[in-house]
């Protein structure tokens, strides 16, 4: 007996061993921002990075290698950033011949859940209204968000609310990656099975969404607490805190997955207070905490729980191959024999992947996704351009890349805005000083000038993915451009060198808020010990002290808003007064508007520019 006992023990144990052990993959992707075609030129796809064609062929493939082990993420702002959104919110097409392009991606590719970043609001909630009804009945992906709180006063927000679930509800996804027949739905969170194929053994995995204060900031419009409106992180904390453990209590996952549309570092900072907060035996509260936000690429640890953001823009797919054993979830170790480029052949469900894959030219496209693409460009020019000028693909002529440190692709833009506004405009005297918030500039100089060349070519829709920031809404169609106009106005010298200095200083606390002038001018920051100082300012060569006594001064029409709430805001101690004058100096309520978006500007220079040589 005794001797026949060890044997049974033995198998026993590696059964109990067996349990709640696997390993899996986690796919994410963050900040897609509507670029199908990827970063780069639209007309060169081999210079790209991204494109969701290519995304959707390493999806799809890797979610085949272990079809039960595979979980697929976004974590927001998959909206707004090229003339693909532009479908998305325009009523030109009914709903189901043209469902939201984002979502019938994240639906086509068999994501398992996305959530709200902070430009899913760009087109107010009427506009995000119209996309979740029409994905109430077109698409399946759900949307993750665990602390949007509806004002079921408003008939806008009874809308919302009839699309959204309640949290002590179960939600409980196939195991594989094909889509339940339910359509979009707002859920506060997604349960999965993980199911070893071999064995049978599962790992009941909980993804939950969250909107985070930085985002929530953003918004438009702000969705802090609407009462105080004003960010409180430790309520924030609080509640993922107790949302976090109602779920474990209720439906006791073995992983939890945070999908939360919150950057670096705030990321790190919640995740540090709810781990300060969780008694040690419950360590860590949420295993692995997707970000997004703030378009960095990272792995970051904050206790127990990884952190993890792969950038924007469909250009990188984070691939995370976890180990569960029971207790702890860890990272299987980044295969470095590996090089950090293409998986199509030859990779099975044992092979480590690196943690992220750059989504290059040697990832082969899905063609009927790719088709799929091409068709929408179609749809783009009958609805919006058949009165305008440009057409999606219409060729400009080529861009350089080659920059220095006192040129760069910032002041390009800035220039041929600049230039053409008043070609255009041609306002008396003209404008003198144009300048862009940085952040506005989307083109992503940084790639651009990574790429081995000297120049870029550049069609419109390059143009527009650069410079497509600004108010939307649903009547976009062939005689309404989307976006906001170029504003102008005039300060004195004062005005004009504190609004430099109060740029120079906040550009350097948060780079989002950097701005470039055109190159008419030119000035000295000097910093002695954290005195910061304007000097030498010149504009067209002239001395700011010899220059006319108000400048003339353009922006895009986009930045009004924060530029008139900055001024109220009395954080920028009287540096920025968030006014406008005229060219007498007489303050004004409102800028002088043009008719004229810097798309169409910066098309028209680089066309100009392109014809010359
Ligand atoms: C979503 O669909 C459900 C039926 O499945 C319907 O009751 C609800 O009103 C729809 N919501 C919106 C916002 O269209
Ligand atoms: C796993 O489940 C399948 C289907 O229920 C069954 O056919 C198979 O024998 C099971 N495998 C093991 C190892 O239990
Ligand atoms: C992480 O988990 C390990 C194993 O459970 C534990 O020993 C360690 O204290 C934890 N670390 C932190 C920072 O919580
Ligand atoms: C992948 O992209 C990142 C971000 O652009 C870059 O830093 C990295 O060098 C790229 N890796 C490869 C192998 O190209
Ligand atoms: C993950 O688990 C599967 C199924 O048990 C196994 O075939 C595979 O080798 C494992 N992969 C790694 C990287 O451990
Ligand atoms: C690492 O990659 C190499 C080359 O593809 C492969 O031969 C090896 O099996 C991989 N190692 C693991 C542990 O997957
Ligand atoms: C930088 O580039 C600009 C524009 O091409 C040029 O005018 C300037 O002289 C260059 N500066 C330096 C320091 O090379
Ligand atoms: C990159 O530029 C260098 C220098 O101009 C050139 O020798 C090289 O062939 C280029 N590489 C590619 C891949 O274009
Ligand atoms: C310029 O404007 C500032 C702030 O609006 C004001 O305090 C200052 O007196 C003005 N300077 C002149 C010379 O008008
Ligand atoms: C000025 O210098 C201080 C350190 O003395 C630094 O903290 C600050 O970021 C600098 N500001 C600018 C605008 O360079
Ligand atoms: C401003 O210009 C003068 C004369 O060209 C020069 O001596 C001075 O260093 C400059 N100031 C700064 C802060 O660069
Ligand atoms: C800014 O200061 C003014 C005058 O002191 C005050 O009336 C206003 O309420 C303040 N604004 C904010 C946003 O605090």
């Amino acid at each position: 007996m005794k001797l026949s006992l060890l044997p049974f023990l033995a198998s026993i144990l590696s059964l109990l061993l067996l349990v709640d052990c696997l390993n899996f993959t986690v796919l994410h992707t963050n900040d897609i921002h509507s670029l199908f075609e990827g970063l780069g030129p639209d007309s060169h796809l081999a210079l790209a990075q991204g494109h969701l064609a290519r995304m959707k062929y390493l999806i799809n493939k890797i979610q085949r290698l272990a079809p039960t082990r595979t979980l697929t993420l976004d974590a927001g702002d998959c909206f707004e950033g090229s003339l693909f959104h532009l479908l998305t919110i325009s009523d030109a097409y009914s709903c189901e011949s043209v469902p939201p392009l984002e979502l019938t991606f994240l639906s086509d590719a068999g994501y398992d859940a996305t959530m709200f970043g902070n430009h899913d609001f760009d087109a107010y909630e009427e506009g995000l209204l119209k996309i979740l009804s029409c994905a109430n009945i077109t698409t399946t992906v759900p949307i993750l968000s665990n602390n949007i709180e509806l004002n079921l006063e408003d008939p806008t927000c009874q809308g919302f609310h009839s699309m959204q679930a309640q949290p002590s509800n179960e939600y409980t996804l196939p195991s594989n990656y094909k889509r339940p027949t339910q359509k979009t739905k707002i859920l506060p969170h997604v349960l999965k099975l993980i199911k070893d194929e071999e064995t049978n053994e599962t790992v009941k995995v909980a993804v939950i969404g969250f909107h985070g204060p930085d985002s929530a900031g953003l918004s438009y419009p702000y969705r802090y607490n609407d009462a105080t409106e004003k960010p409180d992180a430790k309520a924030y904390v609080d509640w993922i805190y107790n949302a976090v453990t109602e779920i474990k209590n209720t439906h006791k996952p073995d992983v939890v997955i945070m999908l939360s549309h919150s950057g670096n570092d705030e990321d790190f900072d919640i995740i540090t207070s709810i781990n300060n907060m969780t008694p040690p035996e419950q360590q860590p509260l949420v295993n692995l905490h997707i970000s997004s936000h703030t378009h960095f690429l990272y792995k970051r640890e904050a206790g127990n729980t990884t952190l993890y953001q792969v950038y924007a823009y469909g250009s990188i797919l984070g691939v995370l191959q976890l180990d569960f054993d029971g207790k702890n979830l860890k990272v299987l170790n980044y295969n470095k024999t590996i090089p950090e480029v293409v998986y199509t052949d030859g990779i099975t469900a044992s092979t480590l992947l690196p943690t992220h894959i750059n989504i290059t030219s040697d990832i082969p496209m899905d063609e009927v996704y790719f088709k799929k693409i091409e068709k929408y460009t179609k749809l783009i020019d009958s609805a919006f351009f058949e009165n305008f000028e440009y057409k999606y693909s219409t060729f400009l002529g080529q861009v350089p890349t080659n920059y220095n440190a006192t040129y760069n692709f910032y002041n390009y833009v800035c220039d041929c805005v600049q230039k053409k506004l008043n070609d255009f405009v041609k306002p008396n005297p003209p404008i003198h000083a144009f300048f862009m918030s940085q952040s506005g500039i989307r083109s992503d100089p940084g790639y651009m000038t990574s790429v081995n060349a000297t120049s870029f070519p550049f069609q419109f829709s390059d143009v527009y993915r650069a410079l497509s920031i600004g108010t939307l809404n649903k009547d976009i169609s062939n005689n309404l451009l989307p976006g906001d106009p170029v504003v102008h106005f005039y300060f004195n010298h004062t005005e004009f060198v504190n609004w430099i200095k109060w740029a120079t200083i906040i550009g350097v606390v948060d780079s989002d808020f950097a701005i470039t002038f055109a190159d008419t001018v030119q000035y000295q920051v000097s910093n002695t010990s954290g005195d910061v100082e304007i000097s030498n300012v010149t504009i067209s060569g002239v001395p700011l002290e010899k220059f006319s006594k108000y400048i003339h001064t353009g922006m895009p029409g986009w930045i009004l808003k924060f530029y008139v709430e900055i001024g109220q805001s009395n954080s920028t101690n009287g540096l920025v007064t968030g006014k406008f004058r005229n060219e007498f100096g007489l303050f004004m309520n409102l800028p002088y508007y043009t008719e004229y978006h810097e798309y169409e500007l910066l098309a028209a220079c680089i066309r100009e520019n392109n014809e010359k040589q």
